[in-house]
Formats: C-alpha cells, sequence, structure tokens
C-alpha cells in the first residue's frame, strides 16, 4: 500500500497519553455462560496473574445448574441466573441481557460457552464487542458438536477459534485460533480436553488483542 504523504493511514497512532489512559483502565467484561465454565475460570486466572487487564463485572448463565455459576461464586462475581425457558422468544432474553449487562456497566461481551442463538437485539447493543470462542478452526464445523464433527471427517488437525460475533453462527471476524492435533485413538472427550487447554490459552489472549483492535483501528 501507497500513502500519499498527506493520507491518513486507518491506522491511529497509539500516543502515549492513550497507553496511559487505558493501562489504567481494566475491561468490564461480562461473561455468558452455559454449562462447565472452564472459560470463565481461565479469564479470572489470567486476570489474577497480571496477563489481561480486566475485570469480570458479571457472569450471565441460562442453565440452573451451570457450573459457571459455582466458579463465580469462588471468584465473588456476581451471577445471575437468565433462563431461556423464562422467555418468550430469543428476542426478550436477549432484551434482558442486555439490560443485566448495562446494569453491571459492561463493556465487552465474552460468550464462553454459551449455547443460544444471539438475535439483533443484543447484536446491536454491543456492535463489534461480543467475543464467541467454538471448538474448531472456522470455517470448519461450525455449530453444535463441532468435536464430533472433526472426529468424524477423519481430518487430523483440528483447534479452536475466537471471534467476533456476528448475526450468522460462528462466522464473525476471526481473532486468534490454536491448532490441536487428532490421535488415532481419540474420543470426543479426549479430543475436546486437548482443545480446551489451548482455549484457556487463546481466549483470554484475544480479549487483550480485541481491545487493541478497538484503540488503534479506524473500522
Ligand atoms: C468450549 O469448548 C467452547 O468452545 C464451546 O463450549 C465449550 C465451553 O466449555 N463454545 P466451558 O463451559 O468453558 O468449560
Amino acid at each position: 500500500m501507497v500513502l500519499r504523504p498527506d493520507s491518513t493511514p486507518s491506522l491511529v497512532s497509539p500516543d502515549i497519553s492513550d497507553r496511559t489512559k487505558y493501562a489504567d483502565t481494566p475491561l468490564k467484561l461480562g461473561i455468558l455462560a452455559s454449562g462447565n465454565g472452564s472459560n470463565f475460570e481461565a479469564i479470572a486466572q489470567a486476570i489474577k496473574a497480571g496477563q489481561l487487564a480486566a475485570q469480570i463485572q458479571v457472569l450471565i448463565y441460562n442453565h440452573p445448574e451451570a457450573k459457571a455459576a459455582v466458579r463465580a461464586s469462588h471468584w465473588g462475581v456476581p451471577a445471575v441466573l437468565l433462563n431461556h425457558r423464562d422467555y418468550k422468544s430469543r428476542e426478550d432474553l436477549d432484551g434482558q441481557i442486555v439490560q443485566t449487562l448495562q446494569q453491571y456497566n459492561v463493556e465487552w461481551v465474552i460468550m464462553a460457552g454459551w449455547m443460544r442463538l444471539v438475535t439483533p437485539v443484543l447484536l446491536n447493543a454491543f456492535t463489534n464487542k461480543i467475543i464467541n470462542i467454538h471448538p474448531s478452526l472456522l470455517p470448519s464445523f461450525k455449530g453444535m458438536r463441532a468435536v464430533e464433527q472433526a472426529l468424524a471427517a477423519g481430518v487430523k488437525i483440528t483447534g479452536c477459534t475466537v471471534h467476533l460475533i456476528c448475526l450468522e453462527m460462528d462466522a464473525g471476524p476471526i481473532l486468534m485460533q490454536a491448532a490441536v492435533p487428532v490421535l488415532p485413538d481419540d474420543t470426543p472427550e479426549t479430543l475436546h480436553a486437548r482443545i480446551q487447554m489451548q482455549e484457556h490459552r487463546i481466549l483470554p489472549a484475544a480479549i487483550a488483542l480485541a481491545e487493541q483492535i478497538q484503540k488503534y483501528v479506524t473500522i
């Protein structure tokens, strides 16, 4: 790319005052989880270890028995149950999610094993600020049972993807990926466990990266 002397590059220069300002401002995260919550735990650990300048404002979960809620209470994070069965439509549930996230001053929404389709109600309230983790190398094996899909396809390498959410399922801009070998004796459980080790590494890293993108890039 050739820039004319008077042209403005799309990267906004990261001046010192900007950096100082942001260094003192942890990202305010809202985490959505439906089940075990090991990715919630990985984010909390990364924050504690000083690898991610963030704070978890709230966990929203949709299954009353989700272990993620137990983990949240261990970390002293408020956990709000929004059971999808209590809402007439996906839009109604997303409306309540938006209200809850705003009530807790959330800036970034992290879907860490959130097993619900997203509607424009949530997307439009947090444009380009919703991050998802998916257990495959997207665009391969979208949707449910991605690990089983990879095994059935006979691929030798699969992995995980962190991406921004858009209306189409598992299709938004990719922030980070990690590859994982498929071993001959793998079951869905052994392969998923190997993938999750990488999820726990790249999800916190990608959250930090996403913030850099928002700070310095004019979209
Ligand atoms: C992860 O494998 C994630 O990729 C998928 O759901 C799983 C959630 O795991 N979307 P956990 O609840 O964080 O342990």
